[in-house]
């Protein structure tokens, strides 16, 4: 009869080493350099993402996915560590964000002549301003048809035919360059319409007056747009100094950034080695609103509107078109927490409020089925979530994440809890209702 080996002697199985986990609150001391020029009030740290990619010390040739990529920190941590990925978003302005910022230091020198060109160029063209175009909205009309200018002249000189169709431009195809120069000249749209910003960093209101509208002259739009460009290229050059430093750095990763919606995303099942990502909150914040003024400058390469698209997004303000019922993957959790809302005592909450809610959770519950479907079994997806309170109810996100993961597949690993100031801090309206102040961030690691 064989004996069975002694227990030191087993060949012991692999121990996963643990994931390192920082805190997922944006700080903006954090973003210098190359990194302040793509703050994101929903995005969190790249040292975040770099540690914890770091520590999971994936195989060579794994894929790391971000479905809700933002302003593309995942995709840019796992490329500077040699990772391939993909980013997902279905805001194109944070498309164009991620491609840029992907940008290999060596093209720093590339972007000031490019610049100095596309501007010449602006100043001698006379762009036929359309009288529906969105930047009329902000900026009297000869500021509008400045920008329109220089915003034609990048995408005549750079935006190659790869990225065109006759379906429209594809977005996720332009080149790094071209999208650098969109952030350089989104920055400078920006800075013209900060009087018209409000505390809450979603916020950006539209004058109500003509005459209230921005007037710059094209000397000012070209000062700003350039002097965004030089600090960017100085950044991107300091940044390749930094890089010759280290020794054997690794080569960038392979990234692919996808405009698509993740509740219809079709990725291959098991394709995914690891998910890093923050999915939208649930604090009825508009995501498009957020970026309003970036794709109004966008407008002549979409082919959906502001409206339609905000109406697509996860945690969209408007009501839903078709009537969603109350789903049993949400799990006991959600289903606790909208029959309470249901029967909250204010006003609307039976209605639009339910209703948006249905909404919200009905499409996380696609994601992240869709998610889990792609993950490869013993792969990690770690998910910062925000709890919120809805007037007083507290909207237990990441428990009620963490269920409608459990019925998809995934097992809870770990959660790690960090207090943040939340964004109904920032807004006094909301203090009528007895709660805690600020919410609770929560990293949560499932496991497949
Ligand atoms: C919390 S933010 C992610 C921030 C990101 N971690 C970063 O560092 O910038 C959530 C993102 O989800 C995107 N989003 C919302 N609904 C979506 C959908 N249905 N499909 C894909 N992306 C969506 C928003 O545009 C937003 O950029």
């Amino acid at each position: 009869m064989r004996r069975a080996a002694p227990i030191s002697a087993r060949k012991a199985a692999p121990i996963a080493p643990p994931l390192r986990i920082l805190s997922p609150k944006r700080n903006k001391l954090l973003q210098t350099g190359w990194e302040g020029f793509f703050p994101y009030y929903a995005g969190f740290p790249e040292v975040f993402a770099r540690e914890l990619l770091q520590s999971a010390e994936l195989p060579r040739g794994a894929v790391i996915l971000d479905p809700w990529n933002g302003s593309g920190t995942t995709t840019y941590a796992a490329s500077g560590l040699g990772l391939s990925s993909i980013g997902i978003d279905l805001n194109p302005v944070m498309i164009i964000v991620a491609r840029a910022r992907l940008l290999p230091p060596t093209e720093a020198d590339h972007l000031k002549p490019l610049a100095a060109t596309i501007l010449a160029h602006a100043y001698s063209s006379q762009p036929i301003l359309d009288s529906n175009d969105a930047l009329l909205g902000w900026f009297e009309p000869s500021t509008a048809a400045f920008i329109r200018g220089v915003e034609q002249n990048i995408r005549r000189s750079l935006v190659g035919n790869m990225a065109k169709s006759p379906d429209g431009i594809h977005l996720d195809k332009i080149s790094g360059t071209a999208a650098t120069l969109y952030v350089a000249l989104f920055a400078t749209c920006r800075k013209l319409v900060a009087p018209f910003r409000s505390s809450n960093p979603t916020w950006l209101r539209v004058p109500k007056e003509t005459d209230a509208r921005v007037a710059a002259t094209k000397a000012t739009v070209a000062q700003y747009f350039a002097a965004n460009v030089r600090d960017m290229s100085a950044a991107l050059a300091a940044k390749l100094d930094a890089d010759l430093r280290i020794a054997n750095p690794p080569r960038a990763g392979q990234c692919k950034i996808n405009l698509s919606d993740t509740v219809s995303m079709k990725l291959r099942k098991s394709s995914i080695d690891f998910v890093l990502t923050s999915p939208p909150y649930c604090t009825r914040i508009d995501y498009t609103a957020a970026t309003r003024i970036e794709l109004a400058v966008l407008a002549p390469l979409l082919t959906v509107g502001a409206r339609a698209l905000g109406k697509q997004m996860i945690g969209s303000t408007q009501v839903p078109s078709a009537s969603i019922e109350v789903d049993e993957s949400w799990g006991k959790t959600c289903a606790r927490f909208l029959k309470k809302l249901r029967k909250h005592p204010s006003k609307a909450s039976s209605g639009y409020y339910y209703r948006t809610h249905l909404d919200y959770f009905h499409k996380m519950s696609r994601s992240i089925e869709r998610m889990s479907h792609a993950l490869k079994v013993g792969g990690h997806a770690i998910l910062v979530i925000q709890d919120s309170y809805y007037k007083d109810l507290h909207n237990d996100l990441p428990r009620i994440i963490t269920e409608i993961g459990v019925e998809h597949g995934l097992s809870i690993e770990r959660r790690k809890n960090f207090h943040l100031r939340s964004m109904s801090d920032i807004n006094p309206g909301r203090r009528s209702y007895v709660r805690p102040s600020g919410a609770t961030e929560s990293v949560l690691c499932f496991v497949k």
